[in-house]
């Protein structure tokens, strides 16, 4: 009798101190003590058992009141715009069994693999910068209208919560320029949030995630880039695909192009779907002017860039019908990628 006493003690402390005081239940030496029942002599079985079901109602309520607390502190504890005040109780972190990642994120990861696999360096971009990185580096002249080509969204000082990833050129270039010139090449792939002031419908969101590459040494062509991205896509979608390019305006590439692919099957469907063209990404050789505005010699170096949407990519590997999903933050949404 003593042993109950003291399994009761000891599990009602380990409840107290759980983040999941229903496991707890499911493991511990109660189960046991079940057993025990019918190692004693007859006439101690009735009362042996009724105490082990005493402490079972005693167990459950301390979970029940347990779960509430938790419940009751996850709310409180998530108003992440109160106030900070060093009388706040230190930050509790859900059960991690409760969450999981969110599938743009194992989509991201998926990408920077593939890439990083090929040889490219992979870095995030930054989300919020200047005129000079969103325009003047990348060769749109001062007024010229193809900036009115991104509705950018502009903070009252004058940043810029950046339309693409291609703000990224100027840097990526210049911190590469000095390996360029011991002979190495630029290979950088930079993923992250890019912001636009769209209308929103189901292709087209206001934030939404971009993966830019970037690829410069003496002898880059136009057929490299085609087979870097024909074989990206292949992989990321694990079959072979038929590939279109047209030509396309950007001002810090020329020839310009956009890459189309036809549409892959998506995962879990065997018939490849086909029969339809998708625009993935833009991409093209690097302007001259987009060199040297970096510092590099466009008669010595060339290379070539691309700039593709990652909410696609998932859109197509999933079949997900409408991009608002990903932002939405619907749980129903998201368990299907658990
Ligand atoms: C660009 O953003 C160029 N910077 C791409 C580029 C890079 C060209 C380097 C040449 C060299 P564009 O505006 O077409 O291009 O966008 C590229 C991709 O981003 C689109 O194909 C699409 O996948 C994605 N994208 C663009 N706008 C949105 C949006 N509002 N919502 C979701 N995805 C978008």
């Amino acid at each position: 009798m003593q042993n109950i006493e003291d399994i009761s003690k000891n599990l009602l402390s380990q409840i107290a101190d759980s983040d999941t005081p229903r496991e707890i239940l499911k493991v511990s030496e109660l189960r046991q003590l079940y057993g025990v029942i019918k190692t004693l002599p007859a006439e101690e079985r009735a009362d042996y058992g009724k105490r082990i079901n005493e402490l079972k109602l005693t167990l459950e309520s301390a979970i029940k009141s347990k779960e509430s607390d938790l419940e009751n502190a996850t709310v409180e504890y998530l108003d992440v715009t109160a106030p900070w005040d060093v009388n706040t109780q230190p930050l509790k972190l859900l059960p991690t069994e409760m969450g999981s990642q969110h599938p743009l994120t194992r989509e991201i990861e998926n990408v920077i693999d593939i890439f990083t696999r090929m040889g490219f360096e992979a870095i995030e971009s930054r989300q919020i910068d200047d005129d000079h990185h969103m325009f003047g580096t990348l060769n749109f002249p001062e007024n010229h209208p193809a900036r009115d080509g991104y509705d950018t969204f502009r903070t009252e000082e004058g940043y810029i919560s950046p339309a693409h990833t291609s703000t990224m050129q100027n840097r990526i270039l210049q911190d590469g320029k000095a390996k360029l010139e011991s002979g190495g090449q630029i290979g950088v792939v930079a993923i992250g949030r890019c912001f636009r002031n769209e209308d929103i419908d189901a292709t087209h969101e206001h934030t939404f995630y971009q993966y830019e590459g970037i690829f410069v040494n003496e002898t880059a062509t136009l057929g490299q880039m085609l087979g870097t991205l024909r074989s990206f896509f292949e992989t990321y979608y694990n079959q072979s695909l038929k590939i279109r390019t047209q030509p396309s305006y950007f001002p810090f590439v020329e020839p310009g192009l956009e890459f189309a692919i036809e549409k892959p099957a998506e995962v879990g469907k065997d018939l490849l779907a086909g029969e339809e063209w998708l625009e993935m990404l833009g991409c093209g050789m690097i302007h001259p002017n987009v060199l040297t505005a970096a510092g590099i010699d466009p008669k010595k170096y060339r290379g070539f860039a691309w700039g593709g949407g990652i909410e696609r990519l998932t859109m197509l590997k999933y079949g997900i019908e409408d991009i608002r999903y990903f932002e939405s933050g619907k749980l129903q949404f998201l368990r299907k990628f658990v």
